[in-house]
């Protein structure tokens, strides 16, 4: 009990964060089930289902993605229980970072919060490449021009299958071969969303229920269009042909990216008007819905083009315009577009927010990410470095490599999530939990089991990667956090005082 009463795990207490969220703007209960259900389904679409689905069926899973894509959703599901219970008992503003300072100490906390860079910093990144992809796609299906592709690439290409690097080579108007250079449009439109959120954008549920309807409606016009154009022989052989019955797994690892988002509705616990009820049920429902519209999309999609056929870089908007459907397709990639754009915004909005949170209980410097812009009322300093770090990541790293990274470290931040609401339950058993995720223990083993499996699923060398992101973190809290914090200064004064007496 020694080491849990170690500085390393003090605790935030939960008094203090609601009377410091209501000395800030205190926001209104007004999101209901519906409004948060949306809110989910909104940040959950992405680039994972319009690029990810196409490079899974084509190297891991076939038509069995759709398998894939139910192992995911029922890791996630495990998780989701678990995540509403922590969140009702720590019922502020604020993330997985916040709920896990209230209930497992500072070193945990900082776990989170260092993964939860990955999760939004480079995940925004996986959806800028994303966006270039589909730009790309849109200019020369629509309007027939092409743009230099050494400057729509990172210089690296990554093969999925042995984790290994190689420079990426691409296909020059005269048919020479040339090395790429870098991802210019994925630049542009990171800079472009920076400038937008460093002068000031509200997260407001008008603009997320706009982001929600595009996403739908997108995905319903694909399935409607798609589906007569698709060939049930395209299903045979359901599994993919090299991998049988493990691509499922390996394709659910991945595919995984798609499932990261839901969680976010977590944050909005201040602002929903029964938190205790209604997080769960948005929680819940916008991952049944995220399912529903996946399954179908990969159905059409593997339909529609054998899948070693399918288009890595844009699936859907290619199985489109090659049935001649320029016009649709072109809708359909508009629809897409402004869909990841809005993915963008919301990432690169979080995220300094997040980094705002750690630097105001002193693990990270202040003076950086506590900035606030006097004029525009935004933390500006961190939002423009995330946006350098966003595009750094886009310009210069295989989609693929990143996607990985992301979905094993979010794998990672729900595994601890699904095992601490156990040891919570044992640790502090009369902690008010007005939501008690059901069949504890069994759904936190779950939890625990099928996420892990899916982390296992991305083979070693994004364990190493994992291993090595993690060693940074503890460095930097060993060297600067732990000594910084607000929390581990107010003790260490409270003891001098006591001791002066
Ligand atoms: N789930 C988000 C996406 O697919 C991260 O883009």
């Amino acid at each position: 009990m020694g080491l849990f009463r170690s500085s390393l795990f003090r605790r935030k207490d939960v008094g203090r964060l609601i009377a410091e969220m209501n000395a800030s703007d205190r926001l209104h209960r007004r999101l209901g089930p519906l409004a948060l259900t949306g809110l989910g389904v909104g940040a959950t679409i992405g680039t994972g289902l319009y690029v990810q689905t196409g490079i899974v069926a084509r190297e891991f899973a076939g038509p069995s993605i759709i398998l894939s894509f139910l192992l995911a959703a029922v890791g996630c599901g495990f998780a989701a229980l678990c995540y509403s219970e922590l969140a009702s008992m720590v019922p502020v503003a604020g993330s997985a970072y916040t709920y896990a300072y209230a209930t497992l100490g500072e070193l945990v906390a900082w776990i989170i919060g260092w993964d939860l860079i990955l999760e939004y910093a480079i995940g925004s990144s996986v959806v800028a490449a994303g966006w270039s992809n589909y730009f790309e796609a849109f200019l020369r299906n629509v309007f027939s021009i092409q743009l230099d592709p050494r400057l729509s690439s990172a210089p690296w290409d990554y093969n999925l299958h042995d984790g290994s690097f190689f420079l990426k080579t691409v296909t020059l108007g005269g048919g020479h071969e040339a090395l790429a250079w870098f991802n210019l449009p994925a630049v542009l439109v990171t800079v472009l969303v920076t400038v937008v959120l460093v002068k000031g954008v509200r997260e407001s549920a008008g603009f997320n229920a706009g982001m929600v309807l595009v996403n739908v409606g997108v995905i319903l016009m694909i399935v409607t269009i798609g589906w007569s154009y698709v060939d049930p022989g395209n299903w045979r052989p359901f599994f993919h042909e090299d991998k049988g019955l493990r691509g499922v797994a390996e394709g659910a690892g991945r595919i995984f990216f798609a499932y990261i988002g839901f969680d976010s509705i977590s944050t909005h616990a201040e602002e929903a008007r029964r938190p205790q009820r209604d997080l769960a049920i948005g929680i819940m429902a916008a991952l049944a819905i995220c399912t529903i519209l996946y399954i179908a999309t990969a159905a059409v999609l593997t339909g529609m083009t054998p899948y070693r056929a399918i288009d890595p870089d844009a699936p859907l908007a290619s199985a489109l315009s090659g049935r001649g459907l320029a016009w649709s397709g072109g809708l359909v990639t508009l629809g897409i577009l402004t869909g990841m754009t809005s993915s963008l915004l919301v990432g690169n909005l979080s995220q300094p927010r997040i980094l705002l949170a750690m630097a105001r209980d002193g693990l990270l410097p202040p003076g950086v990410f506590a900035a606030v812009h006097p004029r525009w009322r935004t933390p500006w300093k961190s939002t423009i470095l995330v946006g350098l770090v966003v595009a750094l990541g886009a310009a210069l790293a295989p989609l693929g490599f990143l996607a990985d990274l992301v979905s094993i470290g979010t794998l990672f931040a729900f595994v601890i999530v699904s095992a601490a609401v156990w040891i919570l339950r044992i640790t502090n058993p009369d902690l008010p939990r007005p939501f008690r995720a059901p069949w504890v223990p069994l759904v936190s083993t779950m939890g625990v089991l099928v996420n892990g499996a899916m982390m296992f699923s991305l083979g070693p060398e994004n364990w190493l990667r994992l291993l090595i992101w993690l060693i940074l973190g503890l460095a930097i809290y060993f060297g600067y956090g732990r000594r910084r914090s607000v929390l581990g200064r107010e003790a260490a004064g409270a003891l001098a005082a006591t001791a002066a007496e």
